[in-house]
Parts: structure tokens; C-alpha cells; sequence
């Protein structure tokens, strides 16, 4: 279980997360959904201590992140804007990536044919096409078989056949019992995968629970009418 408690982050005046406290069901797919800008990949990079709160706290199965290191180990992270050294290749990072990985079991070559990188693996970084680099995060997120995959806007840029294709393998990874922290625009992707949905609007939590209950307390026909109806009728707004 990953819990957030009384998380604040601010960037100069702006409150990004304001008192934040929720928790993150162990072997659940969470969806965090909210309007661009409402404070989603703070959130996450919080979890990955690559955003520093200026309080509150957060506990991953009971230890809190910034006691201890080691549980990086549990996760499979993809960034929503990835960055890589230009001159690696792509077999080169993931070799590096492998070698930082005290995990050993890799699924790298099943998921470099998955997305069909076999022809691309020589090649440095900076050439790569937008879809192509978002298929190497992709593969670097998925390749320990981690119990905690983090995932923020995994499927923007690939074809329709690749984000067919990733939504696939997440949903057996769903079945597997991990514990999946998912942001997307995409409903569909919402709705096939999400058990529960976590709905961030400037900073604070309006919504935690599942699809349906989703439906049901904003009685609304369909899920897109469900997002939009929360949208537009936040006190906040
Ligand atoms: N390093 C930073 N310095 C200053 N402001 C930042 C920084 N990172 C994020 N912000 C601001 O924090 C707010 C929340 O950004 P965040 O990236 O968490 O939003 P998001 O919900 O992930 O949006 P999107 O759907 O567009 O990905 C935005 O106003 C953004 O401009
Ligand atoms: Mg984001």
C-alpha cells in the first residue's frame, strides 16, 4: 500500500499538492485522473522521491520513503517525459539500466520484440522517433517484473497497435496482483484497466473510488460524462 499523508508541495506561490492524503490499494490499478496542470506527475515523481514535499509524509507497505533507498527496488517507473543520455544506444541503457537493477530475472528481450525494437537497438537515443523512445520507457519500466509498476501517460505517442499492445501486457500485469498507479487521458484505458480511480483537481483529492461509484454519484450514463460532469461541477472550479 503506498499512503500519502498531509502531502504539501508547493513551486514559488503555487500550491501543487495542498494537504494531500490518500492511499494506493496494494495489488489494486489505480487510475489518478485530473485536468492537465492539476498536479499528477507531482504526485507520482513524490513517490520516486524525485519531488521533495515540504510536508507530510509517505509510507510504501508501512516505511516511510524518506527513511530508506531500497524500495526503488519494488518499481517499475515510466515518466511522462523521459530523459536519456543522447549517445546511449538503446541496447546501452538497458545493459546500464540492468546493471543498477540488483534484480536479475530481466523480460527485456520479450518486451523488446512486444514493441518491436528489435531493429532499432543499436541506435543512439537522440535519433529515436517520439514512439520509439516511449517504447524503450516503457520496456525500462516492465523489464523486473516489479511488484509496483508507476506509469504516467505510458501510451502517449504509440501507434494504435502499440498502445493496443501495452494496454494488453498491463492488463496481465493487473492480473498478476500488482500494484499499478496508472495517469492517463485516455478513458478507455480507464476503464479497462482501473479498479479504482483517484481524481485530482488544483491540488486536492475530489474523488477516490471506483468506476462505478463513479457513475453512480455523479449519474451520469457514461464514464466520459462522468469525467467531464466532475470537471464541471467542482466547487473548485
Ligand atoms: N519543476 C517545476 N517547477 C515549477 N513548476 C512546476 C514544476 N513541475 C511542475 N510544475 C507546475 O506544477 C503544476 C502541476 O504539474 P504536474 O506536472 O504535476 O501536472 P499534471 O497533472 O501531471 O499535468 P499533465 O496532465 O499536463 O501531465 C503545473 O502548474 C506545473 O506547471
Ligand atoms: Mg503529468
Amino acid at each position: 500500500m503506498i499512503q500519502f499523508e498531509n502531502i504539501t508541495k508547493s513551486y514559488g506561490t503555487k500550491t501543487v499538492l495542498n494537504n494531500v492524503s490518500v492511499e494506493f490499494s496494494q495489488t489494486k490499478t489505480t487510475a489518478l485522473l485530473g485536468p492537465n496542470g492539476s498536479g499528477k506527475s507531482t504526485m507520482i515523481k513524490s513517490i520516486l522521491g524525485l519531488v521533495k514535499p515540504e510536508s507530510g509524509t509517505i509510507t510504501i507497505n508501512g516505511t516511510t520513503i524518506s527513511n530508506s533507498d531500497e524500495y526503488r527496488q519494488l518499481i517499475g517507473f515510466m515518466a511522462q517525459v523521459a530523459r536519456y543520455p543522447d549517445n546511449l544506444t538503446i541496447d546501452e541503457l538497458f545493459s546500464m539500466i540492468e546493471d543498477v537493477r540488483l534484480n536479475i530475472s530481466s523480460q527485456k528481450e520479450d518486451l523488446i520484440t512486444l514493441f518491436e525494437l528489435q531493429q532499432h537497438r543499436k541506435k543512439p537515443m537522440k535519433i529515436l522517433s517520439g514512439g520509439t523512445r516511449q517504447k524503450v520507457g516503457a520496456v525500462a519500466a516492465l523489464m523486473f517484473d516489479s511488484p509496483i509498476l508507476i506509469l504516467d501517460e505510458p501510451s502517449v505517442g504509440l501507434d494504435p497497435r502499440m498502445t493496443l499492445r501495452l494496454k494488453e501486457y498491463l492488463l496481465q500485469e493487473k492480473h498478476k496482483s500488482k500494484t499499478i498507479i496508472l495517469t492517463t487521458h485516455i478513458l478507455h484505458e480507464v476503464e479497462e484497466l482501473a479498479d479504482e480511480l483517484i481524481f485530482l483537481l488544483e491540488g486536492s483529492i475530489i474523488f477516490k473510488g471506483s468506476p462505478e461509484y463513479l457513475l453512480q454519484m455523479t449519474a451520469q450514463r457514461t464514464f466520459e460524462r462522468a469525467i467531464a460532469y466532475m470537471l464541471s461541477n467542482s466547487p473548485q472550479q
